[in-house]
């Protein structure tokens, strides 16, 4: 079972801060030891004064650590959120992931587990394929890839690499919506392995 538990986000406009946070939440009630860094992104105050939404989320992710690949080092199970950006993960997070390079000869992250996820505008927006993308990136680092099991997935339209969130549906992001009951069930599934 994991000991300690991180969760890398990236975010602009919010949403995968917000999933990010809603993960930290629910493993602090499992009583695991669990840490939420934020990748660096240079051009995010720059970003807030074009975009409102930006803007109201600015100041509450820059208060959260910033993420650096040391900082991972002693974590059993690494959770990757990133915006889906043309079908790929956002350039601040794969300037993130190519920080990992030093460590890929000496096999440092060999055998840690690994979770990943994604918002993007809508169901045909690539979503899967920026999970993928982390998923590959996972596989080259030697960690351990969890898939959403094929139950939560029963009737779904998330695909199997990892939890997706469709940005525009906020109920989703409600107590009861579908992206909240799926971080908890999947937080619970995480919990096990
Ligand atoms: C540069 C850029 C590229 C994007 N590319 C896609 C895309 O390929 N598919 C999609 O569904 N949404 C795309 N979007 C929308 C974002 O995925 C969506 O707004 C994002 O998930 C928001 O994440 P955040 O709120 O955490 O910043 C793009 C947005 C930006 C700014």
């Amino acid at each position: 079972m994991s000991k300690k538990v991180s969760i890398v986000f990236h975010s602009v406009c919010g949403n995968n801060y917000l999933i990010a946070k809603e993960f930290y939440n629910e493993f602090k009630k499992h009583k695991v030891e669990v840490q939420l860094l934020r990748v660096n992104d240079p051009n995010l105050e720059e970003l807030a004064k074009q975009f409102t939404i930006a803007a109201q989320h600015k100041n509450e992710i820059l208060k959260i650590e910033e993420a650096k690949v040391e900082k991972l080092y002693d974590s059993d199970l690494i959770i990757f959120g990133s915006p889906t950006y043309f079908g790929n993960v956002s350039g601040a997070m794969k300037a993130f992931m190519d920080e990992f390079s030093p460590h890929w000869p000496e096999g440092k992250f060999w055998g840690k587990k690994m979770f990943s996820f994604t918002t993007c505008a809508n169901g045909q927006g690539g979503g899967d394929l920026c999970l993928n993308a982390m998923t590959i990136f996972g596989q080259h680092m030697g960690m351990i890839t969890i898939p959403v099991p094929g139950d939560l997935l029963a009737g779904e339209s998330f695909p199997a690499y990892g939890l997706v969130h469709y940005v525009g549906d906020y109920s989703n992001l409600r107590p009861s919506g579908k992206t909240i009951l799926a971080i908890k069930a999947m937080t619970k599934r995480l919990m096990k392995i």
